[in-house]
Formats: structure tokens, C-alpha cells, sequence
């Protein structure tokens, strides 16, 4: 049973409309209150399954109440700021922004299958014919001819081989009817009537091999923490899709991984433009440049010699994979000449790449949205599937990267909620997440299109999501360390410190209670901070952009600028903060209204130049206010937000109360209304 202490208040305030949606310009007005309205059943039938989980199919193997203090909600509380530190503030936008929702549309289903009906299935290791395929294809049992061919990455034959490209069939098509076991890694089947060919489509599977397996337990052998308890790794990545959007496009993927009590960094900011750079630091710990100057040294030159993480993680006995599609644009291959000698022990670019080329179809923009019958993400998932379920029992290392359906296009993420969220129920049913770490994360948000003329769609290109999953037991074993993790949600954090996360999944000791606290205290004393920093230890408050790495040009956090608190627009908004006080104050008959007495302190927070310039809107200010109220000679900050376009103004978040308050409220029991009441009642020294 699964109980949320924030459930309902949370599915009102946060869920996006659960059909992003199309809406005419009369519409949109009434919109927005007809979705509260929407709400309130939804949110009494959500708070019912919660508290029944009567869910339906979803059976948790790992128990999943997890009840601890610090398991905040997914997203963020109302604070007005991603990030609100003393080296970051980073604006919280709205997930459905008036500038942002006439980008925002409903997409048509892909419907691979329409034209390509599934003739061929397969589960984990067997191919078999859908018989009840078979009359859309106008064929009978008898007279249809079925094989399968295996193939293969191949090696390279010079050394200026198109290395990554090279592959090789199996010289015997094998027939089969009904069904046939496959013990190859990748093949393709073909069926024809009377030697016409009538369907051909492509499989992937995950056999154990031999050679890996017996590597691995030698080299678990040799490792000194053979012993100790470890943790597999799945890190699944969707091209371009920011965390907002992903938010506004993946509802049931979004609510799913709130079940598994997914940690969900908001300040996840990328460090350079696209996809490649902001995924070099994941997987190595190094920028672009640096991984130039120390294994890359030409554009030219194949990845062999970099120290990719998977290295790490193989040396300790992992089984590694490595996978994509629209593999045309391969991470390592788009203008570049990926791998000499495959890099993992599971390699997934010769399959996609094949099946792409021969049963791609759908091809817009960059790439083939489906292979044969499925979306071609979906064949990815499929593979992974497969992949996490074989190696439940086994330590693996796993990088997976989905681009075809995101790449390009806006609203397309939609068209992968109800396969990513089928996929993650399956591992979670199968049990397949008892000893891994998931990490679901994207590179940046979409880079083109009318939406990046706006400075939200600017900020959103800037922030992209990433989600952490652990299994219930591993988070009690290591309370520390995600105590950090939980912290760091709302810290600028980046790429390069999931490189430093990883290395610590790797070696678990490092994050033991003791360890972390040892760890703790000597990041807090180091004279200057990393540039990464593994995020199960805490990410200091004080962090800027140049700190973690961030170039300029990408880095999300406000600049601030002390303003004299004389300003005639100071005094407006310092009035505009007293009168928001004193309408909270209202209802509290036993409250006094308060007055302004001063301005103590101004500043404005305002974007980096480059995130407005040339956008349609000019972004937003954010005015900080500390200012001093009577009766009762309360401090008060608030931030005032200023749409600029639009001169709206309004006090945005909680308003601080930043001195005592003593005595002067008990007359009121709510803990806010504590900050701001000041009794009528009070008989203390009136000021
Ligand atoms: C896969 O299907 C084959 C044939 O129907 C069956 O014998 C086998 O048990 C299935 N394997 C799994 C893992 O479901
Ligand atoms: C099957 O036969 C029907 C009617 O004869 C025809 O309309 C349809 O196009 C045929 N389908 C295929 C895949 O040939
Ligand atoms: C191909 O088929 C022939 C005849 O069936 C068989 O002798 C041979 O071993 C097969 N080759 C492979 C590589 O499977
Ligand atoms: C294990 O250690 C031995 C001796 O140091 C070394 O020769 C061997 O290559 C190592 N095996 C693996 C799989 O790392
Ligand atoms: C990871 O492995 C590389 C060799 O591939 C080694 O140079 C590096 O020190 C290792 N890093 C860690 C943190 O163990
Ligand atoms: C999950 O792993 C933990 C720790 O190894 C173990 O105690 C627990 O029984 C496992 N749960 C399931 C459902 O396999
Ligand atoms: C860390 O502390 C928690 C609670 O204090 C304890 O339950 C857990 O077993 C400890 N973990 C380790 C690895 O010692
Ligand atoms: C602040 O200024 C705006 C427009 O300049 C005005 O409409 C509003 O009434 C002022 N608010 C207060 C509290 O003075
Ligand atoms: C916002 O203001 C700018 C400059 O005043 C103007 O060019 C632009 O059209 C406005 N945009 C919107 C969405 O109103
Ligand atoms: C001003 O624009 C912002 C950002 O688009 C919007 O959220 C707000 O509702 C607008 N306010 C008014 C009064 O139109």
C-alpha cells in the first residue's frame, strides 16, 4: 500500500493537464479554471488508489512504502526557484506558460504497425509467427516460407575501415515454423510466399556469453570489493527533452516513477550545446576539450583509448552495453568515427543501424520513427527490457540513449509516454530493479523550432531532467548518502557530478554512512570545491556556474544587482508584499494588518543577457525584498516577480520570516500564518 503524505495537494498544484493540450483562443481563458474544476474528482479517485493501490496491474516486487522525512514530492513546492542558493537562483517556471502553450499540441499516434503489421514476435529467447497475423497478409500456415539469419558486427580489415559500419550476415538464412529458439545475438527474419518476399523485420536479443561471463568472475576475483555488496547500473537517456517538457508530455511515465520514488534533480543544468558534449562528461568525467587533449586528438580519430566509465565498471567484473538508436546520428558516430574494437560487452549499434537502414520507415526530420511494426524507440526499450531482465542476477553496467522520436520535435515525447511507462512497469514487475540503480535523464531540451524564441523555451533548452531510482533496501542501507541526493535536488548540479555518482555506485563502500560523513566534512574544508562532485555527498549552496563547470552561455542562474531601496519601483513592490501579507492575514481575525515601516535591502535578479535577446518576451526580474513591518518590528523577505513583457507583477513563493517571532503569534496554530501573525491579543513590548 502506498500512501502519500503530499499526494493530493501535489496532483493539484503539479500534474499538467493530462492531454497537453490543443486549445482554441476562446478556450484558453476558461481554461485554466475549468482544469481545477477537472481536478477535484480525479484528485479523490487518485488519493482513493493511492490509499487502496488499487492500481491495477502494477505488482510491486520491491515493497515500496517508504516513509522517511526527506521523500519530497517530484516537483517542486511553490518556492518560486529551482534552485535558490547563494551562487544560483534559478527561476521555477510554469510547466504551461501562456507564451509556452500555443507551441504545446496534441500529436497523431505513429502507427507503425498500420502498414507493417507484426508478423514475426519474439520473447526473451525465441522467435514465433502470429498466426493471427495472418490473414491480413491474405496467407495460409502452409504456404508460408520463414528464416532468420544472424548477423554481426565485423572486424575492421584496415585501419582507415569505416570501423562502426562493418557488418556481416551469416552466409544460411534458417527455416523455421511455429516457432525456433535463437541462440544468436541479432538476426533478421524473412518470410516469403512461393520465393516472394512478403515480410521482413529485425530481433535483438541478450544471450549470456561465455567469454563475458568468465571474464567477469575473473575480474570480480581480482577486485578487493568482490565481496562487498554491488549495484548494477541503468542509465536511459531521451534526446532533447527538457525537464518541463518532459513533464508536460509524459504523464504516466512522470506518475509512475513518482511510485518508485524516483529523485528528481530540478537544477540539472547542461554544460555545453548539444548532444555529445553533456554526454562525454557522464560517461567520463571530462569536457569535450579535455577528452580532446587526452585520448581524442582528431575529430578522425576513434574513441578506443578514452577511459569510458563502462572500462571502470568491466575492470570490476560488470557486464557493459552500450546502445542507441537512430544510430546514423550515433553519439559516436554522427561526423565522427566511433569504435575501432566494439566498446561493450553488449553493443546494440550494428542491429539498430541495420534494422534501421532496411525496415526504417516514417523518416521525418533525422530520423526513422519506426523499424517494421514498433516505433523504433520502442525496439530500444525492448532490448533494454530484455537486457535488465537477463542480467538481474548479474552485475552490469548499462548506457542507453533514445533519439529517434525526440530529436526533433516538440511534442513528440508524448508519443513515448505509454511504451516508456510499459517498459518501466515491466522491470519493475519482473523484479528486474532489485540491485540497480536507474538513472532516466535527458541531454538538454529541444534546440530549434518557435519555441526557442522564447526565453522560457530558452531556460528549458538549459535544464533537461534526470531521475534517480533506487530499491527500497539500498536506500536504508545508505540513508546518508541519499539524505545528500535529496539536498542536491535543488542545487546546481550537471553531468559531470553523475560521473562522480557512478564512480561511487561502483565502489559502494564509498558512501557508507561513516564514508560519507568523512567525506562530507573534508569537501566542506577543501580550500576550492571540485568541479564535480558526487551528488550523495552535499553540493554546497554556495556553487556558481564557472564553479561547476557550466559555460556561461548555458548557465541558467539569475544575475543579481543591488538596487537602492529608494527606487520609486522598490517602494511599489514593497507595498505589493505588505498587502499580500495582510490579505493572508484576512481570514485570521485575531491578527493585526500590517504596515510598512521600511525598505531594508533590494536587489534584482535578471537573466543572463543571451537567454532573452531576440526571444519574443523578455523573460522575467526577480526583485528580493527585505523589508520591516509593524506592529511587531517583523523582517520580512519576499520576491516580487516582474513579467517584463507584460508588467505583471506579484509576490512569487513563501514570503520569509527572517527574524523572531516569539510570542507575538500564538494566538494562531498554522505554522505560516505564525510567520506573519502578529496577535491582537500580544501584550509583549509593542514596537
Ligand atoms: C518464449 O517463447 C517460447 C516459445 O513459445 C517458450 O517456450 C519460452 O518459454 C518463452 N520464454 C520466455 C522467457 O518467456
Ligand atoms: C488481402 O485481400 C483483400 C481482399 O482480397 C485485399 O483488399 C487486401 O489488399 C489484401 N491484403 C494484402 C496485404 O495483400
Ligand atoms: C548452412 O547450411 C548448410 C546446409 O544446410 C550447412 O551444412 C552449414 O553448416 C550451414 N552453415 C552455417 C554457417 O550455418
Ligand atoms: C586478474 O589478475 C591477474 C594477476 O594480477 C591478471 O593477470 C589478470 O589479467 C586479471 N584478470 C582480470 C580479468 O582482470
Ligand atoms: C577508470 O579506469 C581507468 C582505466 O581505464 C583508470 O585510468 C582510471 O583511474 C579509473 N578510474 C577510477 C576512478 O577508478
Ligand atoms: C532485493 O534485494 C535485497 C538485498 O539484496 C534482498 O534482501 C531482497 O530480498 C530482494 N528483494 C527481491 C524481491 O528480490
Ligand atoms: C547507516 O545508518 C543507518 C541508520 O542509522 C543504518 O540502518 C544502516 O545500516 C547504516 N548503513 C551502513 C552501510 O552501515
Ligand atoms: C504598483 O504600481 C502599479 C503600476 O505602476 C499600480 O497599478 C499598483 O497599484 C501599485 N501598487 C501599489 C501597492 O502601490
Ligand atoms: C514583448 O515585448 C517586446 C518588446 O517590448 C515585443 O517586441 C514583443 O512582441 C512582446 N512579446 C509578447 C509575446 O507580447
Ligand atoms: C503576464 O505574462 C506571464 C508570462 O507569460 C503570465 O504568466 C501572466 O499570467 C501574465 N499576466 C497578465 C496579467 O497577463
Amino acid at each position: 500500500m502506498i500512501v502519500f503524505k503530499m499526494g493530493p495537494q501535489r496532483l493539484l498544484r503539479d500534474l499538467p493537464d493530462p492531454s497537453p493540450g490543443v486549445y482554441s483562443k476562446h478556450e484558453r481563458k476558461t481554461v485554466s479554471f475549468r482544469r481545477w474544476l477537472l481536478w477535484i474528482p480525479l484528485v479523490i479517485f487518485a488519493s482513493l488508489l493511492y490509499v487502496f493501490d488499487i492500481g491495477g496491474e502494477l505488482q510491486y516486487n520491491i515493497p515500496l512504502p517508504y516513509n522517511i522525512a526527506f521523500d519530497k514530492p517530484l516537483l517542486n513546492v511553490q518556492s518560486g526557484f529551482l534552485v535558490d542558493t547563494v551562487g544560483c537562483r534559478i527561476p521555477d517556471l510554469d510547466l504551461l506558460d501562456p507564451v509556452i502553450r500555443e507551441f504545446i499540441k496534441k500529436e497523431n499516434p505513429l502507427n507503425c504497425h498500420e502498414k507493417h503489421p507484426l508478423l514475426i514476435d519474439a520473447n526473451l529467447t525465441s522467435l514465433f509467427i502470429k498466426k493471427s497475423t495472418l490473414p491480413i497478409f491474405n496467407i495460409s500456415d502452409e504456404e508460408l516460407e520463414c528464416c532468420y539469419q544472424p548477423f554481426w558486427r565485423s572486424k575492421p580489415r584496415s585501419e582507415n575501415d569505416n570501423f562502426d559500419n562493418r557488418i556481416v550476415f551469416a552466409d544460411n538464412c534458417t527455416s523455421f515454423k511455429n516457432e525456433v529458439s535463437i541462440e544468436e545475438e541479432f538476426v533478421k527474419v524473412t518470410c516469403s510466399v512461393d520465393n516472394q518476399i512478403v515480410y521482413k523485420n529485425y530481433h535483438a536479443f541478450v544471450p549470456i556469453k561465455i567469454k563475458v561471463e568468465k571474464f567477469c568472475k575473473d575480474a570480480r576475483e581480482n577486485t578487493s570489493s568482490r565481496n562487498r555488496e554491488r549495484m548494477s547500473v541503468l542509465i536511459l537517456g531521451m534526446d532533447a527533452v527538457s525537464r518541463l517538457n518532459f513533464h508536460r508530455q509524459m504523464p504516466k511515465t512522470e506518475s509512475l516513477l513518482r511510485r518508485m520514488h524516483a529523485i528528481e534533480l530540478f537544477g540539472y543544468n547542461k554544460v555545453a550545446d548539444n548532444t555529445f558534449p553533456n554526454l562525454v562528461p557522464v560517461l567520463s568525467g571530462l569536457s569535450e576539450k579535455e577528452l580532446r587533449d587526452t585520448c581524442w586528438p582528431q575529430t578522425s580519430s576513434v574513441f578506443d583509448k578514452c577511459n569510458w566509465i563502462w572500462k571502470n565498471f568491466s575492470a570490476a567484473g560488470y557486464r557493459t552495453a552500450f546502445g542507441e538508436d537512430a544510430a546514423w546520428m550515433g553519439l559516436f558516430t554522427y561526423v565522427k568515427h566511433g569504435f575501432k574494437e566494439q566498446p561493450t560487452d553488449y553493443y546494440l549499434r550494428p542491429f539498430m543501424k541495420t534494422a534501421e537502414d532496411d525496415a526504417g520507415h516514417k523518416n521525418q526530420l533525422n530520423a526513422n520513427l519506426c523499424i517494421g511494426p514498433k516505433m523504433s524507440v520502442a525496439v530500444l526499450l525492448d532490448y533494454i527490457s530484455n537486457f535488465a531482465i537477463a542480467m538481474s542476477s548479474k552485475d552490469s553496467f548499462a548506457f542507453f540513449w533514445g533519439a529517434s522520436l525526440t530529436h526533433d520535435f516538440l511534442n513528440y515525447p508524448s508519443l513515448g509516454d505509454d511504451v516508456h511507462e510499459k517498459f518501466l512497469k515491466h522491470l519493475v514487475n519482473t523484479g528486474s530493479l532489485n540491485h540497480t540503480v536507474f538513472i532516466f535523464m535527458s541531454d538538454h531540451g529541444i534546440r530549434w523550432g518557435g519555441i526557442r524564441e522564447t526565453y522560457q523555451g530558452r531556460l528549458e533548452e538549459r535544464l533537461p531532467f534526470a531521475f534517480f531510482v533506487f530499491p527500497n533496501w539500498f536506500r536504508n542501507l545508505y540513508p546518508t548518502a541519499i539524505a545528500n541526493l535529496h539536498k542536491n535536488t535543488h542545487r546546481l548540479t550537471t553531468p559531470f557530478d553523475i560521473y562522480e555518482t557512478l564512480l561511487d555506485i561502483l565502489n559502494l563502500e564509498q558512501i557508507e554512512n561513516e564514508s560519507i560523513r568523512r567525506r562530507s566534512r573534508e569537501l566542506n574544508e577543501a580550500k576550492s570545491k571540485p568541479r564535480q562532485i558526487s551528488l550523495f555527498l552535499p553540493v554546497d549552496k554556495s556553487r556558481t556556474c564557472a564553479e561547476a563547470g557550466i559555460d556561461p552561455h548555458w548557465c541558467t542562474c539569475q544575475r543579481s544587482k543591488t538596487l537602492p531601496v529608494g527606487d520609486a519601483i522598490i517602494k511599489n513592490m514593497s507595498l505589493i508584499i505588505v498587502d499580500h501579507l495582510n490579505s493572508l492575514l484576512k481570514p485570521y481575525g485575531v491578527c493585526s494588518q500590517l504596515k510598512l515601516v521600511e525598505v531594508k535591502s533590494a536587489s534584482v535578479q535578471y537573466p543572463q543577457e543571451h537567454l532573452y535577446e531576440k526571444t519574443k518576451d523578455q523573460g522575467l526580474k526577480d526583485y528580493v525584498l527585505v523589508i520591516r513591518t509593524t506592529p511587531g518590528d517583523a523582517l520580512f523577505e519576499a520576491t516580487v516577480r516582474r513579467h517584463i513583457n507584460n508588467s505583471s507583477t506579484e509576490v512569487t513563493g513563501v514570503v520569509s520570516r527572517i527574524n523572531a517571532y516569539g510570542s507575538q503569534s500564538s494566538c494562531v496554530t498554522d505554522f505560516h500564518m505564525k510567520l506573519y501573525c502578529f496577535c491582537k491579543s500580544y501584550f509583549g513590548t509593542r514596537t
